[in-house]
């Protein structure tokens, strides 16, 4: 292990350098990239946690921040996206969040997914933003109804463009896709009613 990373595969890690690295880079045209660089740059290398500042953040927008070299988002859903997540579960892989929930890699962390909206604070949904497959970097898709590479009642969510895996608003994926896993939701607390530290819990 290096960087404080989990323990991935070799393939999956040289898939991140060479594929996520642009599915991000993509992403940072719509969205602010790497929103918070409050610990040192040798300090993150390390792994240390991450402070994030909710401050002004929009309801429907994406920020991204950096924890242990990977893509960190934050979304803050709208009402609307949030009431959609009851709405599908028949059409989920795990929409109850059941699997891979022990342990500092947990896909399914218990502290925060308990829930359709897997969040500690239903509003802000907190996602390592690689995908659960082959480790690519899926693409925002948050305009619901019919269009390309999407089902015609698509709720909004993320596409991996590598091999079409879909994930909903909540990060979880779809039945029959590549991705066996949800987005992994990564450790964190709220320090203030805006401000999150990621790296870390102390809820189990
Ligand atoms: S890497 Fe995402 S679907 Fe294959």
């Amino acid at each position: 292990m290096s960087n404080g990373q989990p323990a991935d595969t070799s393939r999956r890690n040289w898939v991140i350098a060479t594929c996520a690295a642009g599915g991000v880079a993509g992403v940072a045209t719509a969205v602010p990239f790497f929103e918070t660089f409050l610990p040192s740059e040798a300090a993150k290398a390390a792994g240390a946690p991450v402070e994030f500042d909710l401050t002004g953040m929009a309801k429907g927008e994406q920020k991204i921040a950096e924890w242990r070299g990977q893509p960190v988002w934050i979304m803050r859903r709208t009402d609307e996206q949030l009431a959609a997540l009851d709405k599908h579960d028949d059409e989920l892989a795990d929409p109850d969040s059941l699997r891979n929930t022990d342990g500092p890699d947990a896909i399914n962390p218990p502290f925060a997914a308990k829930n359709h909206w897997r969040s500690v604070k239903k509003e802000y949904l907190v996602l390592v933003g690689i995908c659960t497959h082959l480790g690519c970097s899926p693409g925002n898709k948050f305009t619901p109804g019919p269009q390309p590479s999407l089902p015609d009642d698509w709720a909004g969510g993320w596409l991996c463009p590598c091999h079409g895996s879909t994930f909903d608003l909540a990060g979880r994926v779809y039945k029959n896709k590549p991705a066996p896993d949800n987005l992994r939701i990564p450790p964190y607390k709220f320090l203030s009613e805006t401000r999150i530290l990621i790296g870390e819990t102390d809820k189990a």
